[in-house]
């Protein structure tokens, strides 16, 4: 049974859809690839909840395949700087792009601690998607030693530099970002409802600071546990629109109800 969580269309929180994104990691198996896609091509969606797979590359082009048709979208968790060249083992933006990825995940905490990808990396990145359809997807978040010695704000500030810099050269291009801490991915422990509202906030007031229709254009999504019995209590904050899930985004009964609960954030809820 999921409840009614809020109403997007009574407030001045509807200018911006729900983005719900699963993030696989390196995870999942062709069968999952075709049970989730099935099931989440067949639930119905409010108009204003968009649903999409991040899956590993060997997965996209059964995902391209499989959703293409319906309402479904997809993308990547990682992509290579450079637009060709001798990058054994790399996938850049063009390759992508020939399996129609709508996005693309930017500085996942996994990525930046295991690759030691870095502002600079990331501004790269960048870079390459200026020429491309795929938006960017970049993940923040700070470590609980930066939210404990109250640095994550200066955190943050770094984090967001380089797509800051990329939207003045590139304000016709949309993007959407992650507010991921650090210390609730894949723990279990699920930032509440005031810890990520008051960091979103912050986000959503940087973004004014650059301008307006930004602010209120860019998405701003939770990650980090999300799971259906946390999940109505963030999407009911106006600053929080939508999730990047993990863990929960591997169970079909998990991501499902997850979508239930976008579609239940609009009075004209389906039910
Ligand atoms: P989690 O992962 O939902 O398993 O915490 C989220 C993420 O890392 O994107």
């Amino acid at each position: 049974m999921i409840m009614m969580v809020a109403n997007r269309e009574s407030t001045n929180m509807t200018q911006r859809k729900l983005l719900l994104a699963g993030n696989w990691k390196m995870n999942g198996s062709m069968d999952l690839v075709q049970q989730m896609a099935h099931a989440l091509i067949q639930q119905e969606k409010h108009p204003n909840v968009t649903c999409a797979l991040l899956a590993p590359y060997l997965f996209i082009p059964e995902l391209q395949q499989t959703c293409q048709k319906s309402d479904l979208k997809w993308g990547a968790q990682h992509l290579h700087p450079q637009p060709c060249g001798a990058y054994t083992g790399d996938v850049n933006a063009t390759l992508l792009e020939q399996f129609s990825c709508h996005y693309v995940l930017l500085g996942h905490s996994e990525r930046r601690q295991y690759h030691q990808e870095d502002e600079a990396f990331i501004s790269q990145q960048l870079e390459t998607l200026a020429d491309s359809n795929i938006e960017p997807i970049l993940c923040i978040g700070e470590s609980l030693q930066e939210r404990e010695q109250n640095t994550l704000f200066e955190r943050l500030t770094t984090q967001l530099q380089p797509i800051l810099t990329w939207h003045k050269k590139n304000p016709e291009k949309p993007f959407t970002l992650a507010y991921e801490p650090i210390w609730a991915i894949g723990t279990g422990i699920t930032a509440t409802v005031d810890q990520a509202g008051q960091v979103h906030e912050w986000i959503r007031k940087q973004l004014q600071q650059v301008n307006e229709t930004l602010a209120s254009q860019c998405k701003i999504l939770y990650g980090g546990s999300m799971k259906p019995d946390n999940a109505a209590a963030l999407l009911s904050h106006p600053d929080i629109d939508g999730g990047l899930v993990g863990g929960a985004s591997l169970k079909v009964d998990l991501f499902t109800n997850l979508v239930t609960l976008c579609n239940n954030c609009y009075s004209s809820s389906i039910s």
